[in-house]
C-alpha cells in the first residue's frame, strides 16, 4: 500500500488526513455552533477550551497536510478538464486556505478577549492581538463568517463526490481506497 500520491493515486498518508481531519472539523463546526449560542461561564469553559484545542490540532494538520501535498502531489481531479474540474480544484484550493485562515481568526477573536488561549489546559498561545472590545466583535465576526463559507463549500464538496458516485466515475473509490 503506497503512502506516497502518484499520478493517479491516492497514498494511504493523504486519506488518513483526509478522513481524520473530516470527522476533527465536523465536530469541531457542530461545538463551534453551540458556543455560538452558549454565555460562557464557569459551567461550559471546559466546551471553549475543547474547541480552542481541536482548532489548533486542525490548524497542525492542514500545515502538515499541506506541506505533504507540497513534497507528493496529490493526483487531479478524474474526468475531463471542463467546468466542473476547475471547479473542483478551486474548492479545494478555497478549503485549504480556509482552514489556515479559520484558526487564526478564532486565535485572534480569542486573544481579544484578553484572557489566556489555552491548548489542552496546558501551554498558552501567545496573544496575536491586543484585548479590545472591537478586535473581539472583528475578528470573532470574521471566524463566523469563514466558517460558513466553508460549511457551502463542504456542501457543495460533499454533494459533487456524491454526484460522482452515482454516475460511478470512481472519485470517491479512489479517495477510500487509493485507486479505482
Ligand atoms: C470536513 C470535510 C471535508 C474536507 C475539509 C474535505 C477536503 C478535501 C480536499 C481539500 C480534497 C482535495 C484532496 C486532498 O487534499 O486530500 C478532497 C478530496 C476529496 N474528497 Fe473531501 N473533504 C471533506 C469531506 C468529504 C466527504 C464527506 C466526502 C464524501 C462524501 C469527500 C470526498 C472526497 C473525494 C471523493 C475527494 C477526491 C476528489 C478528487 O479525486 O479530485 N470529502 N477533500
Ligand atoms: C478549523 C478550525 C475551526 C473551526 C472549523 C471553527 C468553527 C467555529 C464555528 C462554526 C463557530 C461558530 C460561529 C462563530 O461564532 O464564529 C466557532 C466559534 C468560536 N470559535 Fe472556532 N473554529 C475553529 C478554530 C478555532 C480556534 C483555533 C479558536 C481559538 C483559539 C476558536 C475559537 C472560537 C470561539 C471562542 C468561538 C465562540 C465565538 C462566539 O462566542 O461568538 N476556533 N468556531
Amino acid at each position: 500500500m503506497a503512502l506516497r500520491n502518484g499520478p493517479d493515486e491516492f497514498g494511504l498518508v493523504t486519506r488518513l488526513l483526509h478522513w481524520t481531519m473530516m470527522l476533527l472539523i465536523f465536530g469541531q463546526l457542530a461545538l463551534g455552533l453551540r458556543l455560538e449560542r452558549m454565555e460562557p461561564g464557569l459551567a461550559n469553559l471546559w466546551l471553549y477550551g475543547l474547541h480552542k484545542t481541536v482548532g489548533f490540532t486542525l490548524l497542525a494538520l492542514i500545515l502538515i497536510r499541506i506541506t505533504w501535498h507540497l513534497a507528493s502531489p496529490p493526483p487531479a481531479p478524474l474526468g475531463p478538464h471542463n467546468a466542473l474540474f476547475w471547479a473542483a480544484r478551486a474548492a479545494h484550493w478555497t478549503i485549504y486556505a480556509l482552514l489556515v485562515g479559520i484558526p487564526f481568526t478564532g486565535w485572534a477573536g480569542s486573544s481579544a478577549t484578553g484572557i489566556d488561549v489555552m491548548i489542552a489546559d496546558r501551554w498558552t498561545a501567545p496573544p496575536l492581538v491586543e484585548a479590545s472590545e472591537a478586535g473581539e466583535a472583528f475578528w470573532f465576526g470574521l471566524h463566523d463568517a469563514l466558517t460558513k463559507l466553508l460549511m457551502a463549500l463542504l456542501a457543495l464538496h460533499i454533494l459533487g463526490a456524491l454526484k460522482r458516485q452515482a454516475e460511478g466515475d470512481g472519485t470517491l473509490t479512489r479517495m477510500l481506497k487509493g485507486r479505482v
